[in-house]
């Protein structure tokens, strides 16, 4: 379990960036997820500059390709600095195959290849979407997990989901197959329009490996102690 949770700068631009970081002390290096919104206004250098600062960075652009192009486009990313990177798993196992090909080509020697996980059906589909848009006729569920061990096949390192999905993901995965996942509420905040939140204790509890966090920190008073409360009971220590 990494014991940071990741904050979603789901910001429009640098400015807001910069703004919300300061009211952290410059010590207190964040894991933070920069998603489509701010990596297509600020492009490469706002990853440079986060990571130049400390802070680690989960580059959400969730890839999907055919896999030369995402082999080399992950590639590149790599040399970036990520830390972590991700692809739809509905782009198959040669995508994947070639996406964590190309993390690897792109890696300084030395560094560690970053974290690559996969999105089995997003989590905005209802099953009554995926059956209609995507003619997937089985369950919501089987179709989760069907994507987690393809991404497990592919040698990814886990993949993105609800909390709600984690225990029956670890069921069918090897032990250190990684989830990651987002909607995550401290008891008592606004759900916005998550609709099946969980709070971090019981996301630790069901063995999710890495928490997201957006609005709960962002959109708080006092974004700093807002963070530092969830990073406790993320933690077991409240
Ligand atoms: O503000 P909030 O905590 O809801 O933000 C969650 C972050 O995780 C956002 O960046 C959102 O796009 C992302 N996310 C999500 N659900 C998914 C995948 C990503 O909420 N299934």
């Amino acid at each position: 379990m990494n014991s940071r949770p990741v904050v979603a700068l789901d910001f429009p631009s640098r400015k807001e960036v910069e703004d919300f970081l300061q009211h952290f002390p410059k010590e207190e290096l964040l894991y933070v997820k920069v998603g489509m919104e701010l990596f297509y206004q600020e492009g490469p250098e706002i990853v440079k500059w986060l990571k130049a600062s400390g802070h680690s960075v989960f580059l959400d652009l969730k890839l999907h390709d055919i896999p030369n192009t995402v082999e080399y486009a992950m590639k590149g990313l790599a040399k970036l600095g990520v830390d972590m990177t991700n692809v739809h798993a509905a782009g198959g196992i040669r995508m994947m195959e070639a996406a964590k090909r190309g993390l690897e080509a792109g890696t300084k020697e030395g560094a560690e290849t970053p974290v690559l996980i996969a999105v089995t059906q997003l989590t905005s589909t209802s099953e009554e979407e995926m059956k209609r848009d995507q003619l997937i006729s089985v369950l919501l569920e089987e179709s989760v997990v069907h994507y987690a061990e393809c991404a497990e096949k592919a040698g990814l390192d886990g993949v993105v989901c609800s909390a709600w999905e984690v225990e029956t993901i670890k069921k069918k995965t090897n032990q250190d197959f990684v989830c990651l996942t987002p909607g995550i509420r401290p008891t008592g905040s606004a759900i916005g329009d998550q609709q099946r939140v969980m709070t971090p204790q019981e996301a630790k509890k069901i063995g999710s490996d890495y928490i997201v966090v957006g609005r709960p920190v962002t959109k708080s008073d006092n974004p700093y102690e807002a963070y530092l409360s969830i990073k406790k009971e993320w933690n077991g220590e409240k």
